[in-house]
C-alpha cells in the first residue's frame, strides 16, 4: 500500500474513486488542493486506488466547532472502499494525513464523527482521538442520489482531537 497526495495526472484513475456524493467534483476537490485549502490522501494498491481521506488545513469546517477549537485542521470525508475495509487501510490514511500535519508544524489534528457511526469512532479513539469541548453539535450536508435528486442529511457529531 502506497500513500501519496492525489496528483491532477492521476484523475482518471481517481474519478470513480471518490464520490460526487457532496456535490462537489474531483475537480473541485483538486482546486481547492491547488489554493492549500485542503489536501487529498490516496491509497494505493499498484496502480488500483483503494481509500482516500481529505484534511482541511485552516481549522475544523463547521463554524461553531471552529470557535471552540480554533486552527486545528480536520480529516474529513474518510473512505474505503467496501470490499477492502477492515484491513488496516482507513489506519494507514490517518497516519500518513497525522504526517502531513507534523511535516507542516501543526500540533494537533482533529475529525467529526457522527454519534451513530460507532464503528468509526471506535477506530478513530483506538488511532488516540479523544473527546473535545465540541462533543455536541450539528453537520448538515448535501448529498446527490443515483437519479439526481439532492437529499439534506443531518447528523449529530462529535469532534474527536489528537495531539501531534
Ligand atoms: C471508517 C473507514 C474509513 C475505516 O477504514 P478501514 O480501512 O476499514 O479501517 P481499518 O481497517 O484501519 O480499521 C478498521 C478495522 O480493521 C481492523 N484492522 C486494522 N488493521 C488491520 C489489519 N492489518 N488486519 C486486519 N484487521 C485490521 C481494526 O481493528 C478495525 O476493526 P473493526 O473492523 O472492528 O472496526 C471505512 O470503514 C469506511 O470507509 N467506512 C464508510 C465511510 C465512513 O463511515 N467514513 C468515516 C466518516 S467519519
Amino acid at each position: 500500500m502506497e500513500l501519496r497526495i492525489a496528483q491532477q495526472h492521476e484523475y482518471d484513475m481517481l474519478e470513480e474513486l471518490i464520490s460526487h456524493a457532496y456535490l462537489r467534483t474531483l475537480q473541485d476537490e483538486l482546486d481547492d488542493q491547488l489554493f492549500g485549502l485542503q489536501s487529498l490522501a490516496i491509497a494505493w494498491d499498484g496502480k488500483q486506488p483503494k481509500g482516500y481521506g481529505f484534511i482541511y488545513w485552516p481549522g475544523p469546517r463547521e463554524l461553531g466547532v471552529a470557535d471552540l477549537i480554533p486552527g486545528c485542521p480536520e480529516i474529513f470525508r474518510m473512505t474505503v472502499m467496501p470490499k477492502y475495509q477492515s484491513a488496516g487501510i482507513g489506519s494507514e490514511i490517518v497516519y500518513f494525513l497525522e504526517d502531513q500535519a507534523k511535516s507542516k508544524g501543526y500540533a494537533s489534528i482533529g475529525l467529526a464523527v457522527a454519534y451513530d457511526n460507532t464503528r468509526a469512532a471506535a477506530l478513530y479513539r483506538r488511532l488516540g482521538y479523544a473527546e473535545t469541548v465540541a462533543n455536541d453539535f450539528t453537520a448538515s450536508y448535501k448529498q446527490e442520489r443515483s437519479d439526481a435528486s439532492v437529499k439534506t442529511i443531518t447528523e449529530r457529531c462529535t469532534f474527536l482531537q489528537k495531539l501531534l
